[in-house]
């Protein structure tokens, strides 16, 4: 079993490959994935054929990431998958072949847009895949889009933004959340203050000691925790 390289109340975190740590995971109501995409063009003998297909998606870290959250996850535990437009088709296809349905897509969209050359990204899908019929902690109407910037002083290339976390965990009943690549560990912040558990993998250690030192600072800040 691979031994914790955090933990505090509430708090898991695991430093290593989530294939290797998702196999020793029992159960979770939900999982996030927000895996590494490649976001090189596809070619076709060298060529950019300009199409969504699966060159740059990594297909084998998708599939038995996948294949393990339709096993950790209880009927209506629910998957928030980050994603790419471009890697939209591949993702879905994979999630679905593992057995898990797509509910729902939300959009996460910014004022700031980045970079492109017709229109410019501000904006990425957040599909929302369930075992079974999504459980919902009540019967709010919630838009299924999200408008957050992304931080600016970011501890990581990708971090997400808490309101987006907010957006997705304050949606689902209390329950273990397991981030399978959690990169800067803004998520588990998000978890506690929804009333969640966090289990968080990461294989960079750098990132796992950037998570370890702002989740001592929360705890610190957050007082009690919820049991
Ligand atoms: C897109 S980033 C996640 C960003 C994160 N959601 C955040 O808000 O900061 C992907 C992360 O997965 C990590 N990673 C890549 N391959 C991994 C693997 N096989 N197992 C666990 N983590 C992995 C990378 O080091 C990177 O930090």
């Amino acid at each position: 079993m691979t031994e914790p390289y955090y933990s505090s109340a509430g708090v898991t975190l695991y430093h290593g490959d989530a294939l290797t740590v998702l196999p020793e995971i029992a159960s979770a109501g939900c999982m996030i994935l927000d895996p590494p995409y490649h976001m090189s063009p596809s070619t076709f003998r060298g060529i950019d054929d300009g199409a969504a297909s699966s060159i740059a998606t990594p297909v084998r870290l998708l599939t038995e990431t996948f294949r393990e959250a339709y096993r950790i996850l209880p009927n209506g535990g629910a998957a928030f998958i980050f994603c790419d437009w471009r890697r939209g088709p591949d993702t879905t296809y994979l999630a679905t072949l593992s057995g898990l349905r797509i509910t729902t897509c939300v959009a996460w969209t910014r004022n700031r847009s980045g970079t492109g050359g017709m229109f410019r990204g501000a904006w990425d899908p957040i599909y929302v895949a369930s075992k079974g019929v999504p459980s919902i902690r009540d019967k709010a109407a919630i838009p299924n889009v999200i408008n957050a910037d992304h931080p600016t002083d970011k501890d990581h290339p990708y971090e997400k933004p808490g309101r987006v976390w907010d957006h997705l965990l304050s949606r689902i009943p209390h329950t273990r959340v397991v981030d399978a690549f959690a990169g800067s560990g803004t998520s588990a912040t998000s978890a506690l203050r929804n009333g969640h558990e966090w289990v968080g993998i990461e294989a960079d250690e750098r990132h796992c000691e950037t998570i370890a030192l702002r989740m001592s600072q929360d705890t610190l800040d957050l007082g009690e925790l919820p049991a």
